[in-house]
This record gives structure tokens, sequence and C-alpha cells, in this order.
């Protein structure tokens, strides 16, 4: 299925298949002149999305398609199955801050009260945020 709320010269494709009994799995990917520039993945339960994968290809990052797949995927959600909030958990190496970095320009805050968590692959050490983003509001007003 193709969508057209994109501007610019990108297309948005969206998959969706049902997953386990009533969560809806989304990939969106970013598309440029029929190449792919990058992908996410959601989870959708209710009024809520879990983004449990984002990644943009290495050839295309810090040239702000990151945020472009995030703004059209976030439209995208909430035109079409009426989203009102996403959740992700952030990796991050340790003693790094750029994932969260990422995500805290993009809108989202880390869950107050949240404890960091971290996982350790045997090559690098990660700390795992979990974070969240509010559509429609101003999150940088956000307390909750
Ligand atoms: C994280 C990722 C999706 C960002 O995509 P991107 O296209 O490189 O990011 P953008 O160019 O759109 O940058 C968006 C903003 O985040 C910031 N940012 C992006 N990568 C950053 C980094 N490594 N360190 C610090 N800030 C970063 C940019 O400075 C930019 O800020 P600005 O809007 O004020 O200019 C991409 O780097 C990626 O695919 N990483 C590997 C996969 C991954 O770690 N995914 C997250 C799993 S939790």
């Amino acid at each position: 299925m193709q969508s057209n709320l994109c501007k610019y010269h990108y297309i948005l494709l969206r998959y969706t298949q049902q997953y386990m009994k009533h969560d809806i799995s989304i990939i969106i990917n970013l598309i440029k002149h029929n190449k792919t520039i990058g992908s996410s993945k959601y989870f959708i339960s209710n009024n809520t999305a879990l983004l449990s994968s984002i990644n943009i290809y290495d050839n295309y990052k810090y040239k702000g398609y990151g945020n472009r797949l995030m703004y059209y995927a976030e439209t995208f959600l909430m035109q079409n199955y009426n989203i009102n909030r996403i959740n992700t958990l952030a990796w991050q190496p340790s003693c790094s801050t750029d994932i969260v970095d990422f995500y805290t320009k993009n809108g989202f805050i880390t869950n107050p009260n949240s404890i960091i968590q971290t996982y350790d692959d045997s090559v690098t050490q990660f700390d795992l945020f979990h974070m969240h983003k509010i559509l429609g509001i101003d999150n940088s007003s956000e307390t909750m």
C-alpha cells in the first residue's frame, strides 16, 4: 500500500499485518528517487504505537532524513490509526548521548522515575532509556 501524505519527493510505504491477537505491525520506509533511505517499525495497540526500530542507512545519516521519517510516520499514524502516544526504548552506547539526543530533538522525553537499564552484547554496553512522545501537543511543557 502506498500513502501520499508526504511532500517533496518522498513516498511512505506501509505494510500492515496482523500481529498476535490485537496488535498490528507497520513498517514505514522513507524512499527518495526509488531508493530506500531508511526504515521504521511500529506496533499498534489501541491509540498507542510502540516504535521498535528506526534506521537511516549509513550513506544518508546526519542529513535530516531521520527527522523526516519520524515526522512523516507520526503524521501517518495520527491520521490513519488515531495514535496519540508513541513509546520507545532507546538503546544508547554507554558514555554516549547520541540516540537520546536524536529522540529528544524529535519531541520525546525520558519517562520519569524509570530505571535506566543496561545491556551488554559482549562488544558494547548499552544504556536503555524508556522514552515516549504525546502526539499533537508541545512536549517541551509535558511533565507526566
Ligand atoms: C538515529 C538515526 C535514526 C538518526 O537519523 P539521521 O538521519 O542520522 O538524523 P538526522 O540527520 O535527521 O538528525 C536529527 C537530529 O538528531 C541529531 N542527531 C542525529 N544523529 C546524532 C548523533 N549521532 N549524535 C548527536 N545528535 C544526532 C541531529 O543533530 C539532528 O538535530 P537537528 O535537527 O537539531 O539538526 C540514525 O543515526 C540511525 O539510523 N542510527 C542507527 C540506528 C539506531 O541507533 N536507531 C535507534 C535505535 S534506539
